[in-house]
């Protein structure tokens, strides 16, 4: 009895001890796949991944600059085996818009530099730079000969600047900032080949020339390619979006929509897009002749798998606050009391967003403009633009086509349509809040009262 007593207290022991360390294992081997699956999804990691993406991905558009349009061969000039023209200048690039990154610049460079000693006037120190990876959101890639086989364009060609900390157009990078400078239909008019753009929208060379031509620093037309009309946009911040619902001046949809849209359709990267809307040939003809609406891309899709990380990126973009004295802070203080009550501007651009939680989406008419940009996107509105860091894009006016040269004509604007009666000083307020706008702006009164619910 007792041995047997014993055996069976031995054999218990021992199952519970077994399936003590089964259960334990099988814990264990869940906590780890729960920290695999964190660690793939970890936010720092995407948001690191994210900016390699935005600054340095071509997503394989040099197939298109490149290899088509033969930008690469305007650049070189006809000094470089295969070269065409005059070649690019580092003066000529910095006075199209083009940054260069001071980081990426070695210490003797920055010397030289600095004394003067390199020959802005030789394309041949374009190309160093561009071999450098300094030339913001612009990537060569080289020939053993020291000339440039092809050439292809990211994100933050268009989406960052500089702090020309060194020189005008050399400095830090400025990731998320609107670059106002950069003149791309001068840039791409560079082109030795414009015929894909030609064919694309059924019209001749020189009428593609004279659009680009057109547009000017810090435009460029998102829609061009969808209903073949010319109405450029000023290019919009990317920073201050976490919480934004609809992107684009005219909401096109969120971030991670218009990401593909732009690197597939724009950029011309290699990758899928599908965007049933714009399966309508009376609204966008050239979208629809050219299945802009259901793009598959006959190699592997570079861009599809990006767009996490490229999103996440763009979250982390917050706005940059001010600097100090760049605003008067007792009259911002009274804009911001205008700004939430007699100006009626909170019903919309609600803080801490400053648009709309939800659909933020209005039609010409509630602003008090014209359809024209509006008519172009599917959704037929005007997204409310969150505001935070205005003043980092004062160059090239304000609203969609920067139709307002300053933010006293914007103020000026909606006093007229909403028939507001502000006062000059009150005006005068207003854009001091304005420009007060960044980042760590909550926008809430430090007195809490409610915003006015308005009814138009
Ligand atoms: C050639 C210049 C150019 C390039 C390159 C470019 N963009 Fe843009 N981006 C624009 C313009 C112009 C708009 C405004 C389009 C409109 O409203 O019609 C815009 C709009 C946006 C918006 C909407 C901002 C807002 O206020 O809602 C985001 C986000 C954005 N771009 C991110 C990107 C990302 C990410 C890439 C790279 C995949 C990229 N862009 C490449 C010019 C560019
Ligand atoms: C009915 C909603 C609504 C109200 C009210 C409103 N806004 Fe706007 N706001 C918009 C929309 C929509 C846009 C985008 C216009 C465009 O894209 O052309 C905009 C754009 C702006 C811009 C330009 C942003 C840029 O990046 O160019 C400024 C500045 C601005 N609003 C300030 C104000 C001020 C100040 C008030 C109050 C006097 C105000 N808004 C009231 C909807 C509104």
């Amino acid at each position: 009895m007792f041995t047997q007593y014993r055996l069976y207290r031995l054999l218990v022991a021992t199952g519970v001890m077994i399936l003590v360390v089964v259960i334990g294992l099988a814990i264990s081997s869940i906590q780890v796949r729960a920290n695999q699956y964190q660690q793939a999804a970890n936010p720092t990691d995407l948001v690191a991944q994210g900016q390699q993406i935005f600054r340095f991905d071509t997503f394989g558009d040099e197939a298109f600059w490149g290899d088509q349009l033969r930008l690469h061969q305007a650049i070189e000039g006809s000094n470089f085996t295969g070269g065409v023209g005059p070649g690019l200048s580092p003066a000529n690039a910095l006075s199209l818009g083009l940054k260069v990154d001071v980081e990426a610049l070695p210490q003797s460079l920055q010397t030289a530099l600095q004394a003067g000693q390199v020959d802005l006037n030789d394309p041949a120190n374009t190309l160093a730079l561009i071999k450098l990876n300094s030339v913001v959101g612009v990537t060569g890639f080289f020939n053993t000969d020291g000339s440039l086989k092809s050439v292809g364009i990211q994100c933050a060609l268009c989406h960052s600047t500089v702090d020309n900390s060194f020189a005008a157009g050399i400095g830090r990078r400025l990731d998320g900032w609107a670059n106002r400078d950069l003149d791309i239909g001068a840039i791409i008019n560079l082109a030795p080949n414009l015929d894909p753009f030609a064919t694309v929208l059924g019209v001749p060379v020189d009428t593609v020339k004279t659009v680009l031509t057109s547009w000017g620093p810090g435009k460029f037309d998102a829609e061009l390619i969808l209903d073949g009309q010319n109405h450029p946009t000023l290019i919009p911040p990317a920073f201050g979006l976490a919480g934004v619902n609809m992107h684009t001046w005219t909401g096109f949809g969120s971030i991670p929509y218009w990401n593909a849209f732009v690197a597939v359709l724009e950029m011309h990267g290699q990758g899928n897009f599908f965007d049933p809307r714009l399966n309508d040939a009376a609204r966008f003809p050239v979208a629809t002749a050219n299945r802009f609406f259901d793009v598959r891309s006959p190699g592997p899709d570079l861009v599809t798998p990006k767009l996490a990380a490229l999103h996440a990126y763009q979250l982390s973009l917050v706005a940059p606050d001010p600097p100090a004295g760049s605003f008067n802070p007792s009259a911002a203080a009274a804009g911001q009391i205008i700004f939430n009550g007699k100006g009626t501007c909170a019903s919309c651009h609600q803080p801490p967003l400053f648009t709309e939680p939800g659909w933020n989406m209005h039609s010409p008419a509630e602003i008090g403009i014209d359809a024209i940009q509006a008519n172009r996107s599917p959704e037929m509105a005007y997204r409310t633009a969150p505001l935070k860091g205005l003043w980092t894009h004062t160059k090239g006016g304000f609203y969609h086509d920067g139709r307002f040269a300053t933010l006293l004509d914007v103020v000026n604007h909606y006093d007229t349509t909403f028939t507001l009666g502000l006062t000059s000083t009150e005006k005068a307020n207003l854009v001091e809040y304005l420009m007060s706008l960044g980042g760590s702006s909550t926008g809430l009164p430090s007195i809490p009262v409610f915003l006015p619910i308005i009814t138009r």
